[in-house]
């Protein structure tokens, strides 16, 4: 199945580091981020999974329940957190889905054959409360993500989803932010208060609203 921005993210039970899960319940009203790793026991894996353990607690700031995924058994993954531990001087404190059998990479469509036969890609999946897909990003296994990549994602979709703006180009939190096009003037002056600036009728830019 394709999955586009706007679906509903399918729910699945699994087995994880830390015990079975129902995806769907185990977000409860949180976001959550589902990131995929080709293999255990791989060196750019290896990077990624102490990256986000380090960079965890903003992930948790922002209400963002995070959960890894990798096509090998749950056993594995365990042996695997040591090296990581040991390695990335860390300490996983997520779960890792074990997936032998691809029944979740198989339901976020993963696997790209002519990328990696058995393995899956990159990819992550950013999900709102409401249980949506709001972001989705995929990259080769040779490229490992940026997190704070990441977190600047979840901060300007957070923000997307409560205020009618939209974050421009390289925008980081705390950044000057855009109205966007289906708010006039009129509406703009009363829903942003600290007020705005015209560069072009298509182009007004506002203080960050929750600033
Ligand atoms: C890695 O994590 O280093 C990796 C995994 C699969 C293919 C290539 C690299």
């Amino acid at each position: 199945m394709t999955l586009r921005l706007g679906d509903t993210a399918p729910d699945f039970k699994a087995e994880t580091t830390e015990g079975e899960i129902q995806f769907h319940n185990w977000l409860g009203n949180d976001w959550g981020m589902l990131f995929s790793h080709p293999k255990d026991f791989t060196p750019v894996c290896t990077t990624e999974l102490g990256a986000m353990s380090k960079i965890k607690p903003e992930f948790d700031r922002r209400s963002v329940k995070v959960l890894a995924i990798s096509v090998d058994p749950v056993d594995s993954h365990k042996k695997w957190i040591a090296d990581i531990n040991e390695t990335q001087n860390t300490k996983v404190n997520f779960p890792i889905i074990g997936d032998s059998d691809h029944k979740v990479a198989d339901l976020y469509d993963m696997i790209h054959p002519k990328e990696l036969d058995q393995m899956t890609v990159r990819s992550v999946f950013i999900i709102g409360p409401d249980k949506k897909i709001k972001l989705m990003l995929t990259y080769p296994a040779s490229t490992g993500r940026n997190f704070d990549e990441l977190l600047r994602v979840v901060d300007s979709v957070q923000l997307t989803a409560k205020y009618q703006i939209a974050t421009p180009a390289n925008w980081n939190d705390g950044d000057d932010c855009i109205i966007v096009p289906q708010v006039n003037n009129e509406e703009a002056t009363k829903k942003f208060p600290k007020g705005f600036t015209e560069v072009k009728p298509y182009l007004r830019l506002t203080p960050q609203p929750n600033k």
